[in-house]
């Protein structure tokens, strides 16, 4: 009898476990990193996966879920997966950019990540970091609300996930290697993707493309993620127009526009509704850039929209104009619109009070290499400091006190003030470090990331990880400490993860500092990353309970 009660309790308890609120159920996936054969673009190539998908395996949660992924690397790179996004309260050994929180998963060994998802809910995603490595091993991440907890917008009747990213005929180690040794920019990618295709591309036969079918009458919530390693993207269904509602997995007040603006790493959440007569319409992702210096690659991403009706399928496609490569109207259009929920059930919690006030500049400069092609290379900073990235991880050495990885002694201020935005300094050299900046735990920080003409201006996709920030301001120009804080938003900025600092201009963030680790702060175009965009902030165990960061894992990999 006693036993037969002890049964009872604990099948109640797993059924009744997902009810409780801040209870959920632990959902487990094995990722095996593989080698796998695609063909696209006419020719094919191997290409590093997870379990042999490109884009990869989507992960499910509900809020408040535990995620446990087992990755096991079966191939001869170096591996690690990041949870872009995902806040890692407490978590940071598992956040995963290499030699930030861990050493990499060496060929042959495996990592089991292991994390909850909590206060935030909507579409994120995951990726490799290290190396160029994110180019093929990515995808979704779809936070669902708890348990019986509606979403404030209209429930859609179908859910569907794009992800835009990229495709190079060449492996993506090598473009990288060889852009390093000239000291020149890397090439660009041969074509964008959705959902893993380019769609009709002129010069091959073979037209593959994604098909979204919907029935007529129906909503759809598209969940869009921009996974390119180096291209800002417009995303246009032809004939539709788009209700924004969340981004980043955050709530915004919705609104409705045809073209959506997603940065690498950036997420967006779209209600469609299939409100045409049936037939054809394009999809398109294709770049954006308002930079003059900058090459891109301007292959648009091809898919189709199909009604299910009979006759759709031999329906003449629709299409509609693909919006100006450059166009800055449409892009700040786009991030002007953006604004939180801010409602009672989802507040806007936007820090009042500043304890410390931080001014980044994030740009391009130019050091002296004798082998490289012009006698120089370009490099990117902030604040001048290029980031050397150490040969083992920032939170191993800071957890356990170990001298001589990092200083923690990053700038809060730009070295020497110039006027940022015009041409720039005589001097474009930087310095080379690994320097982290230190916050007391629980600070309330703001920082000002501010673009620079050296060599010339450009926007930067900027994502902090481990935390997710208010957007509080966003100007061209240089920012002005006197005047330009007079015009922030301090009532429902949008909360995001990842932002553009947009190009000759300055972005402004906000959050508190209360979640323990090493977080990385870096450029996602992953090209300024790699030429030194990145510094990372330690922040401090508070005294209380649950303000420490726990031990590491045991089978965290060694470098
Ligand atoms: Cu999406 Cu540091 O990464």
């Amino acid at each position: 009898m006693v036993s037969f009660i002890r049964v009872l309790v604990v099948v109640l308890y797993c059924l009744l476990l997902p009810l409780v609120p801040g209870e959920g159920s632990t959902r487990f996936y094995k990722f095996n990193v593989v080698e796998k054969n695609f063909t696209r673009l006419c020719s094919t190539k191997s290409i590093v996966t997870v379990n042999g998908k490109f884009p990869g395996p989507t992960l499910y949660a509900r809020e408040g879920d535990r995620l446990v992924v087992k990755v096991v690397n079966h191939v001869h790179r170096n591996v690690t997966v990041h949870w872009h996004g995902v806040k890692q309260l407490l978590s940071a050994w598992y956040d995963g950019p290499a030699y930030v929180t861990q050493c990499p998963i060496q060929p042959g060994r495996a990592f089991v990540y292991n994390f909850t998802v909590a206060g935030q809910r909507g579409t994120l995603l995951w990726h490799a970091h290290v190396l160029w490595l994110r180019a093929t091993v990515h995808g979704a991440i779809v936070v669902l609300p708890k348990l019986g907890v509606p979403y404030p917008f209209p429930a859609a009747d179908g859910d569907s996930l794009l992800v835009l990213a990229e495709w190079w005929k060449s492996d993506t180690e090598a473009v990288i290697d060889e852009a390093l040794k000239s000291g020149l920019a890397p090439n660009v990618s041969d074509s964008h993707t959705i959902n893993g295709h380019a769609g009709p591309v002129s010069a091959c036969s073979s037209s593959d493309g994604f098909t979204l079918v919907v029935e007529q009458g129906k909503t759809y919530l598209l969940r869009l993620i921009n996974a390119a390693l180096n291209e800002d993207l417009f995303f246009k269904v032809a004939g539709h127009q788009l209700t924004v509602v969340e981004v980043d997995a955050t709530y915004v007040k919705p609104f409705t526009t045809d073209t959506i603006l997603l940065a690498p790493g950036q997420t967006t959440n779209v209600l469609l509704s299939a409100d045409q007569g049936g037939g054809r319409y394009l999809v398109t992702a294709s770049p954006f850039v308002d930079s003059s210096l900058v090459q891109v690659d301007n292959r648009t991403a091809m898919a189709t929209l199909q009604y299910a009706d009979a006759r759709a399928s031999a329906a003449a496609l629709t299409t509609a104009a693909l919006p100006p490569q450059n166009s800055t109207t449409t892009a700040s259009g786009f991030l002007d619109a953006l604004r939180s929920l801010n409602s009672r059930e989802y507040p806007a919690v936007v820090p009042a009070a500043v304890d410390t006030s931080l001014l980044f500049t994030v740009g391009l400069g130019l050091n002296p290499c004798p082998s490289c092609v012009n006698g120089s290379r370009i490099v990117a900073a902030m604040n001048n400091v290029t980031f050397t990235m150490p040969t083992t991880a920032l939170l191993h050495a800071h957890y356990f006190n170990v001298s001589g990885v990092f200083t923690d002694d990053f700038p809060g201020l730009p070295p020497v003030a110039f006027n940022y935005t015009g041409s720039g300094p005589n001097n474009t050299r930087t310095m080379n470090g690994t320097r982290l900046y230190r916050l007391p735990y629980n600070t309330s920080v703001q920082l000002v990331m501010q673009d620079t003409g050296i060599i010339g201006t450009e926007s930067h996709p900027v994502h902090l990880h481990g935390n997710n920030f208010f957007v509080v301001g966003r100007d061209t120009g240089n920012y002005d400490p006197t005047s330009s804080p007079a015009k922030f938003n301090l009532i429902d900025p949008v909360e995001r993860n990842t932002i553009v600092v947009p190009a000759g201009g300055w972005l402004a963030i906000r959050f508190i500092a209360n979640n323990p680790g090493v977080w990385f702060l870096h450029c996602h175009f992953e090209v300024h990353t790699t030429w030194g965009l990145k510094m990372a902030f330690i922040v401090d165990d508070g005294d209380g309970p649950n303000e420490s960061l726990p031990p590491p894992p045991e089978d965290l990999p060694v470098c």
